[in-house]
């Protein structure tokens, strides 16, 4: 299996300068991202006068033909804007959808039938992709720029090809044995049994065809009529279940961001997102946790700030895998879970000391209701857009739809496709996010706005599954708490924990030399070679954009 964290790519773009109309030329902002040439694709949309929303369409569109780990037409994501004009935030759930002919015992069965991984591999573990039509209706929502102008530089990056450097090649040697089961994908990524090399032109004639099209018409081809069909056939002849009727009724959903104050520091305000979203729930909790136990009086690398940073993670996880889902399929609404009383009486079982009770399952408030992209903006008039897209695994399914040049995604598996037992990040569910036909899966992307005095000054976002959730958390404790610059707050070791498997995670050769031993000694399981999730940051200084590519990923800042 390749490394589990280049599933999700990172970037990250920060514009802000003084409260004036944005003009063509040189900008004050920067942007932060998992690949130099999106990055640079961002940059020139800025310096042409776009908003952090254009930055955010066209760095995307570049992703999915520089960076097809992550970057895709073929999947979904999240965005949460905050618009200056209004002093209002926007999200948008751009997530795939199940497709109509699956339901809560399809891979039971198929495991049955003898598939080989079928949430994980082929187009039967594709949920029918949001990314085209997600970024089209946030950039109507808000956009500045012509929707031409921000697809352009991915339509020629596909046409005229662009020189491969050095991790794509390593990337795809990686998972070369799934990509190399489909013609598609194989004649692409490995024309005449080699691989691309570092160094050649890689051009990408099919899937520059596709961005013509979404370019000149919009995403309508992609989701009706011939195209559509074309796809819907492929996808059926390799085993996957969609529908003509799947595509066509695929809607893009607006979202209400979630506003959780930092229980520590007033002036701060968290703005992230609600369910299919973990993120807005898990920050809620954890800080409110985290402050209980007296965050704020521990220091960065001692372990009693490890220890806290577990015991709150092992609540918000337990509530996650069990509360969190598809709004239509929850039966708790969201705010019954971020509820200061229930928060209290959930800290109940913190402890105090030591290591808490493995068997913590999830709480139950009494009322009942009902391998990832990021990309974070500010721009010049306030402006601020996080955004982070997922096709799941790196290169999602592995399979690359015959004739068009891109790869589905894999998000299937997100659901608790086999409840009860871990899926491909260990993540154990037996709640809500069963598959069922037409909802979302579950998903950990948490981009971040954190304000402060009302104002875009944080922007965070992250690629890696459940481990976006802690390291988000632990980014904004380094900035926030620990009084770390943006750049050393990215790069500061970090630890993950997520109740089950029952054992904190830690980067051996970044972390704090005593801090295993002490764990163990406190009776923690330990996995101390583990990896991180990859943050991209972007920061206001009050002046100009900071940002800050984190060093365990191959991103760049710019300009
Ligand atoms: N595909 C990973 C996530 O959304 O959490």
């Amino acid at each position: 299996m390749i490394e589990r964290s280049v599933r999700t790519a990172v970037l990250a773009v920060l514009l802000l300068g003084a409260l004036l109309p944005a003009t063509a030329g040189a900008t004050a902002g920067v942007v932060v991202s998992g690949d130099s040439l999106a990055t640079a694709v961002g940059v020139e949309v800025l310096e042409d006068g776009g908003n952090a929303v254009d930055a955010a369409v066209a760095v995307a569109l570049a992703l999915a033909v520089t960076f097809p780990e992550a970057g895709n037409l073929g999947g979904g994501g999240f965005l949460l804007a905050f618009d200056p004009s209004t002093g209002a935030s926007w999200g948008l759930d751009f997530r795939e959808t199940a497709p109509a002919a699956t339901d809560s015992l399809f891979y039971l069965r198929r495991d049955e039938e003898g598939w080989d991984q079928p949430s994980l591999l082929g187009p039967g573990a594709a949920g029918i992709p949001g990314s085209p039509a997600g970024l089209w209706v946030a950039w109507k929502r808000g956009g500045r720029l012509r929707w031409r102008r921000l697809v352009e530089p991915a339509r020629r990056l596909a046409a005229e090809g662009f020189t491969v450097g050095e991790k794509l090649p390593r990337h795809l040697r990686e998972a070369r044995e799934e990509l190399t089961r489909w013609p598609a994908a194989r004649e692409r990524f490995f024309p005449r049994g080699k691989v691309i090399a570092t160094g050649k032109r890689f051009v990408q004639p099919e899937l520059a065809a596709v961005l013509e099209r979404l370019e000149t018409e919009g995403p309508d081809f992609f989701y009706r009529g011939d195209f559509a069909r074309e796809m819907v056939e492929a996808v059926r002849a390799d085993g996957g279940v969609w529908s003509l009727d799947d595509l066509a009724s695929y809607e893009p959903l607006w979202m209400s961001p979630v506003t959780v104050v930092d229980p520590g520091d007033s002036t701060l305000q968290l703005i992230a997102l609600p369910p299919p979203s973990s993120g807005g729930v898990f920050l809620a909790q954890t800080l409110f946790f985290l402050n209980a136990l007296g965050v704020r009086d521990t220091a960065a690398d001692s372990v009693e700030r490890a220890r806290i940073l577990i015991e709150s993670m092992r609540l918000a996880f337990a509530d996650r895998n069990h509360h969190l889902g598809d709004p239509r399929s929850m039966r708790l609404a969201m705010a019954d879970l971020i509820d200061p009383r229930y928060l209290r009486e959930r800290a109940r079982l913190l402890p105090e000391s030591g290591r808490g009770d493995p068997r913590a399952g999830p709480g139950h408030p009494l009322r009942e209701g009902v391998h990832t992209t990021h990309i974070s903006i500010l721009d010049e008039e306030g402006g601020a857009v996080a955004l982070t897209t997922t096709i799941n695994s790196s290169f999602g399914s592995k399979w690359m739809v015959p004739g068009k040049g891109f790869l589905l995604n894999n998000e299937m598996d997100d659901f608790d496709t086999r409840p009860g037992r871990p899926n491909t990040y260990g993540l154990v569910g037996s709640g809500v996010n069963l598959v069922h036909a037409g909802r979302r899966m579950l998903s950990s992307m948490s981009p971040t706005v954190v304000l402060r005095d009302g104002r875009p000054w944080l922007v965070l976002g992250a690629r890696g599954g459940p481990r976006i959730l802690s390291t988000i958390l632990q980014v904004y404790l380094y900035r926030t708490v620990d009084g770390m610059g943006l750049s050393e707050a990215v790069a500061a070791p970090r630890l993950h924990f997520q109740g089950i498997p029952d054992r904190v995670f830690l980067e051996k050769e970044r972390c704090w030399p005593r801090l295993e031993e002490e764990l163990r000694a406190l009776g923690y399981g330990v996995d101390a070679d583990s990896w991180m999730a990859k943050v991209q940051a972007a920061e206001w200084d009050g002046h100009r954009g900071l940002g800050a590519a984190d060093p365990r990923s191959e991103g760049r800042a710019a300009p």
